[in-house]
């Protein structure tokens, strides 16, 4: 088992593109981490960094405490997973898994063992016969698991795995994960750009944007405590409405310290739909999502807004009703003016 330290790491492409600026983390043994962050952050840069893929232009690497920054990928003792999983399409599932194995020259029974083991754990012991072409994109991504798991690495590294897969696929898959990690107990890191992947799988969350930390913590801490505005609007799906000193005036709401420029945001859960008392408005449309609906409202301002509630409240209001918007005022959160802006 291992743990991986990230400390004041940056990235330079080229001696010039900055893709990673200064950061610093430290992975416990056994820690689901998940990197989450908008396309082009820079999330595969740090993964292919502790792989081993990318050379680190600054700071330090260390893997089970040790530094690791000049050592190579096959001996970082770490498997990782790919979006697209590349298996050899000429090779059965059970070769596909074993090839890495043969390669480092493990005894054919102890590639078998292992081969066998993954295979029941992964519940693709029917398919080891079977060439990629005629499996699901579901079934090679789990020969592709498969493949890492094999390696008994220390750490596994997974570059956005799920993203070629279906819904209803990817919410198995997701399930799946954390069972594995849970059986196997190694340290994974998982990149995403999808939150919702995020919530559901990590121990911790790390957002980046523009190759820069924005805050680390439980799916739970960044939900309910976001540390600027860019992690606010990030995580949390459907997304939280950023609103203005104006909306907050004439709501009777201030700003911690009686600050006057500041981003008043309220998740669309924390938001209730009235007749009068908020802030006035129109529906745009609804959408419907069984027992609960969004609702979309356009403020008199021209301010959109979305309203998540139970269906059965609806109480008639459709497309065009004029309603009143009103929040939690136990549910708010402040932030510095800005797109970046720093929790108040
Ligand atoms: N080999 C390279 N040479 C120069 N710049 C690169 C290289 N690889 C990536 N970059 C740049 O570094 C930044 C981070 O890229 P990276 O692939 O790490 O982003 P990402 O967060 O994984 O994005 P995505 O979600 O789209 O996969 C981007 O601006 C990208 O253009
Ligand atoms: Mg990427």
């Amino acid at each position: 088992m291992a743990a991986v330290e990230l400390d004041h790491l940056g990235k330079l492409y080229g001696g010039e593109t900055r893709a990673i600026t200064d950061v610093s983390l430290s992975i416990a043994d056994g820690e689901f981490l998940v990197l989450v962050g908008p396309s082009g952050c820079g999330k595969s840069t740090l993964l292919r960094m502790v792989a081993g893929l990318e050379e680190i232009s600054e700071g330090e690497l260390r893997i089970g405490g040790v530094r690791a920054n000049e050592r190579a990928p096959k001996d970082r003792d770490i498997a990782m997973v790919f979006q697209s999983y590349a298996l050899y399409p000429h090779m059965t599932s059970r070769d596909n898994m074993a090839f890495g194995l043969k390669v480092r020259k493990t005894p054919k029974a102890e590639i078998d063992k292992r081969v066998a083991d993954a295979a029941k754990l992964l519940d693709i012991e029917p398919l080891l016969e079977r060439l990629p072409k005629d499996m699901s994109g579901g079934q090679r991504q789990r020969v592709a698991m498969g493949r890492a798991i094999v390696r008994q690495p220390e750490v596994f590294l997974f570059d956005e795995p799920l993203s070629n897969l279906d819904a209803s696929l990817r919410s198995q898959m997701r399930a799946e994960l954390k069972k594995l990690h849970r059986d196997l107990g190694v340290t994974m890191i998982y990149v995403t750009h999808d939150q919702v992947e995020a919530m559901t799988l990590a121990d911790r969350i790390c957002v980046l944007e523009l190759g820069v930390l924005q805050q680390a913590g439980s799916p739970a801490e960044l939900f309910d405590t976001p540390a600027n505005r860019f992690v606010a609007g990030f995580i949390g799906s459907p997304q939280m409405n950023f609103l203005t000193p104006t909306h907050a005036g004439t709501l009777g709401i201030e700003a911690p310290g009686g600050v006057a420029d500041f981003t008043l945001g309220v998740r669309p859960h924390d938001l209730r739909l009235g007749a009068a008392g908020g802030l006035a408005g129109t529906v745009d449309f609804i959408e419907p999502m069984g027992w609960e609906a969004h609702v979309h409202v356009r403020l008199e301002d021209g301010t959109a807004m979305l309203v998540r509630t139970e269906t059965a409240e609806l109480a008639g209001i459709t497309g065009g009703s004029s309603v009143s918007v009103d929040v939690d005022r136990a549910k708010l959160h402040f932030f510095a003016p800005g797109p970046d802006g720093a929790r108040l």
